[in-house]
Parts: C-alpha cells; sequence; structure tokens
C-alpha cells in the first residue's frame, strides 16, 4: 500500500480536545490537510472553530489543550517550535485592524511585517507588488493612508500581509463577515486564484455555506464536534439518493400539508425551503418521483411547479445538523427515561 507522503500533509489533527476551566470547548477533532487544498470550516458561532485554528497558529498554551497536532510538520505543544511554524504559516484575523496599521500606507505596513520576518527590504517590495496586482489593490493607493481604503480594499491587503512570507498554509477567520453579499463572492474567488497561483494550503473559517463553491474539503463543526470532513460533493452525495431532490410549489402550503406529505413511505427528507417550496429526498429517487407527483395530486394539493435538483452544501449542512440535534434529544430523552425507571 503506498502511503501518503508525510511532506503533503500539511496539517495533521489527531483527538484534538480543547478546555478552558472546566468548559470543553473542542471534543476528539481528527482531521488531516493536504498541502494545496482549501478547506472551509462552516458551523453557527461558538462551535469551537476559532478555537481549533489559535491552537494551529500556536495561540492556546498546552495546558489547554490534547492530542496530537502538526502544523507543517511540527507540533505546537512545543514552545521551541512556534517560531518556525510562525514562518510557515500566515494568519489573516477577522478584523483586518488586528493586522493592519491604518495610519500608514500599504507598502510601509509591508515594511512593518516583512522585517519581524528578517526579509530583505527589497525582495519583500517585489513580493508584495506582485500580491497587490493579483488581488486588485489600485496602485494609486499603494503610498496612501489605509484608512482611505474601501473595506474590500482593506480586506484584500490583509491577504496580502499574511502571505507576504510566502507561507505554506494560510489561515483566515471569518475574511467575509462583514463585507457586502456583492462583494463576498469577490473575495472567495481572489483567495481561489491566490491558492492556484502560489499553491498556498487554506484554512477558511466562515458561515457563510456559498464559501463551500470554492473548498476542496469541508468541516462542519457543532458544539466542539466535527461532525463532517469531506469534499462538499461528496457530502452532498453521501445524502438520501444520493443528493438528488424534488423541488416542489405547492399553493397554500403550511404545516398540515407538509405532515401528510411526509407520511408518503419513500420520502427521508423534507424540509420547507420557502413560503410555498419544499425540497423532497426519498429512497429509489427515479421510480418514487412520479409516484410522488401522483400522491400529491390524490390528496387534492396544487402543485403548481416541480423540478429535480442535486441539494446545495446548505441543505447537507441543514439535515446534518438536524440529524445531530435530533440524535441529542433522543440520547437526552433516554436519559430521563432510564432515569425514570431507576427513580420507580
Ligand atoms: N479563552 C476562552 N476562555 C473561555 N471560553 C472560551 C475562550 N475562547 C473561546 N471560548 C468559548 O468557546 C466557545 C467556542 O468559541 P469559538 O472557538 O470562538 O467559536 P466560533 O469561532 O466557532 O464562533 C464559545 O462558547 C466561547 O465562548
Ligand atoms: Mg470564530
Amino acid at each position: 500500500m503506498i502511503s501518503e507522503s508525510p511532506i503533503d500533509i500539511m496539517v495533521e489533527v489527531e483527538n484534538l480536545n480543547v478546555q478552558f476551566g472546566k468548559k470543553q470547548i473542542v471534543r476528539d477533532v481528527s482531521f488531516n490537510v493536504n498541502k494545496g487544498e482549501i478547506i472551509g470550516m462552516f458551523g453557527i458561532s461558538g462551535a469551537g472553530k476559532t478555537t481549533i485554528i489559535r491552537v494551529l497558529t500556536c495561540q492556546i498554551g498546552q495546558k489547554n489543550w490534547s492530542g496530537k497536532v502538526n502544523v507543517t510538520g511540527l507540533s505546537p505543544n512545543k514552545k521551541r517550535n512556534h517560531r518556525e511554524i510562525l514562518s510557515n504559516i500566515g494568519y489573516v484575523p477577522q478584523l483586518e485592524q488586528l493586522n493592519l496599521y491604518f495610519e500608514l500606507s500599504p507598502l510601509a505596513n509591508v515594511d512593518i511585517f516583512t522585517s519581524t520576518y528578517g526579509m530583505d527590504k527589497k525582495e519583500a517590495n517585489k513580493v508584495a507588488k506582485n500580491l497587490f496586482m493579483i488581488l486588485d489593490i489600485p496602485e494609486d493607493t499603494w503610498h496612501k493612508r489605509v484608512k482611505h481604503m474601501s473595506g474590500g480594499e482593506k480586506k484584500r491587503l490583509s491577504m496580502a500581509i499574511g502571505l507576504i512570507h510566502n507561507p505554506n498554509v494560510l489561515f483566515l477567520d471569518e475574511p467575509t463577515t462583514g463585507v457586502d453579499a456583492s462583494k463576498r463572492y469577490e473575495i472567495l474567488s481572489y483567495l481561489k486564484k491566490l491558492n492556484q497561483k502560489l499553491q498556498t494550503t487554506m484554512f477558511i473559517i466562515t458561515h457563510d455555506l456559498e464559501a463551500a463553491l470554492i473548498c476542496d474539503k469541508a468541516a462542519i463543526l457543532r458544539e466542539g464536534k466535527m461532525l463532517s470532513f469531506d469534499s462538499p460533493k461528496k457530502l452532498i452525495s453521501s445524502l438520501p439518493s444520493n443528493g438528488m431532490i424534488a423541488r416542489v410549489t405547492i399553493e397554500n402550503l403550511n404545516q398540515q400539508t407538509i405532515d401528510i406529505i411526509q407520511q408518503f413511505p419513500p420520502i427521508q427528507e423534507i424540509l420547507r425551503v420557502g413560503n410555498e417550496v419544499i425540497e423532497v429526498m426519498m429512497h429509489d429517487f427515479e421510480v418514487n418521483l412520479p409516484k410522488l407527483i401522483k400522491y400529491l395530486v390524490n390528496k387534492g394539493f396544487n402543485v403548481t411547479a416541480m423540478s429535480r435538483d442535486v441539494a446545495t452544501f446548505r441543505r447537507f449542512f441543514q439535515i446534518r445538523i438536524k440529524e445531530e440535534e435530533q440524535k441529542e434529544k433522543e440520547q437526552n430523552s433516554s436519559i430521563v427515561e432510564n432515569k425514570e425507571v431507576h427513580d420507580e
């Protein structure tokens, strides 16, 4: 059997647990990241995404975490590795004021950051200009104060600064949060472009589910646990009927209608996705699709539109989270039942 060359594994995490006081924040998280991959970390606020990244970027003391962690082949659990890890990685914080000096120009910012890495000034200037070009940071802003730049330009400059020392891995914490919806896709496509041009491995924390479009792998976190880790495509096709859905528009849709449709035996998932729109997954999709239509008509529902499609990553996310909540509810109620049996 051919095993993966360790040099191609940029980040290795095995059974990571993070604890602050009595509170367990990250629970038994394991995953590997290969060279050149873009990883998306998804999950609602408080899921533990930033905490995981902070372990990987040497920002959390060893006493708060356990497990095997290697970043570019080095473990952050040894203080003596920190310097080398930090020179191998870049970090773009959620708020750009944390890595940019707004009163200085973009090029002066570059000077400050590269001097901390001991880079040659001339060389740094060349690298910076190249990055500014890739990121379409207009030349007339390069010598003016950062505070006069637009929000999108500041974000892109912050990304350029994170990449200035040509790191192997770039960590980005919520790069699209606080950005206009129309500009979000732009930021993501710049990241993809940088990834392709520089071969930089990227770790993107986001709750913007559309970001899955540019990711090679998606991690879903909930309450410190990693629920899924795979390519968005594979995750979607792991859904019932390989991720195929029927999208049905029904006049006067209400909960009662949904309850009745739920009784159609082949149904595995039914989600309301709009005022009058549901998405349905069922086993033996092809065979059961015409039967579903018949069922709806027989029940007297007025179906005004119907289409078949592949589920989006957003649907996968919703279904996976719902499944986990359901599991938790069942576990809790069985604990209560056991307790009741005990108390009798
Ligand atoms: N230094 C800390 N001390 C105590 N609790 C913390 C600390 N850092 C984060 N937490 C808690 O850990 C949980 C996860 O936080 P975080 O990793 O920031 O989540 P996310 O980035 O997914 O929104 C939150 O409940 C947060 O309050
Ligand atoms: Mg966070």
